[in-house]
């Protein structure tokens, strides 16, 4: 097995831009495990599966091959890297994501994915369930504010039209859901290294966790 960089931590907190910074810099390969709950919250409503159909949903990710190249997300072969950022996906992703069963099956695939490379992977749940035992954990953290200012600025770059008010409704409640689910819910570990990125630039939390690395 290779290096395992292991971060988590809350929507908006900048994992997934540092963590991709990160991979060029330190030439490892970066894996977005919130992708993988939005591919399949993604699948499920091209599907018309209600988020209470638990069975239908675990069927879908056993039939279900996602993949990472060159930045974008691909399920089942197909480019979906835009689709799963859109609010619709993000509403019902952190409910999808509380499935016991649907956990596992991507729980797997991510192991499986690290391979025998050295990798750098952010969730909520990588530090305490996926690699327990990863080379460096990090929990990255800021304000409710900050956060969802960050994806306010993300989402208008985008042209996507969604409200201050609406982004931070969404993130509190992702944020309690994510924090309170009976299996994978986002911890802080002892062992973590905490970062609060709230008045940090992303080059200084880049630098931060770069210093720290020997991959
Ligand atoms: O990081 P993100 O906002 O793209 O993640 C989308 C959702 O997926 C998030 O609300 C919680 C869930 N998730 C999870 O349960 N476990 C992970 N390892 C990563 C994400």
């Amino acid at each position: 097995m290779g290096k395992v960089v292991a971060i988590d931590g809350p929507a908006g907190s900048g994992k997934g831009t540092v963590a991709k910074i990160l991979a060029e810099k330190c030439n490892l390969v970066y894996i977005d495990t919130g992708a993988m709950y939005r591919a399949i919250a993604y699948a499920s409503l091209q599907n018309n599966i209600d988020i209470s159909e638990e069975e239908k949903i675990v069927e879908l990710a056993k039939n279900s091959k996602i993949d990472f190249i060159d930045g974008k997300t691909y399920l089942n072969g197909i480019d979906i890297s835009k689709e799963i950022r859109t609010m619709e996906v993000t509403r019902i992703v952190s409910p999808i994501s509380s499935i016991v069963k649907l956990r596992e099956i991507l729980v797997d695939m991510q192991r499986n994915m690290a391979g025998n490379s050295n990798v750098i992977m952010e969730g909520r749940d990588i530090t305490t369930v996926v690699f327990p035992n990863a080379d460096y954990k990090f929990y990255l953290d800021a304000s409710i504010e900050e956060r969802a200012n960050r994806r306010y600025k993300e989402n208008k770059e985008k042209g996507m039209d969604v409200s201050l008010e609406e982004i931070k409704e969404n993130i509190s409640k992702r944020d309690y859901n994510d924090m309170h689910k009976e299996v994978g819910s986002l911890t802080r570990t002892a062992d973590s290294i905490y970062i609060d990125s709230t008045n940090l630039t992303i080059d200084e939390v880049v630098e931060k966790i770069k210093n720290i690395i020997e991959v």
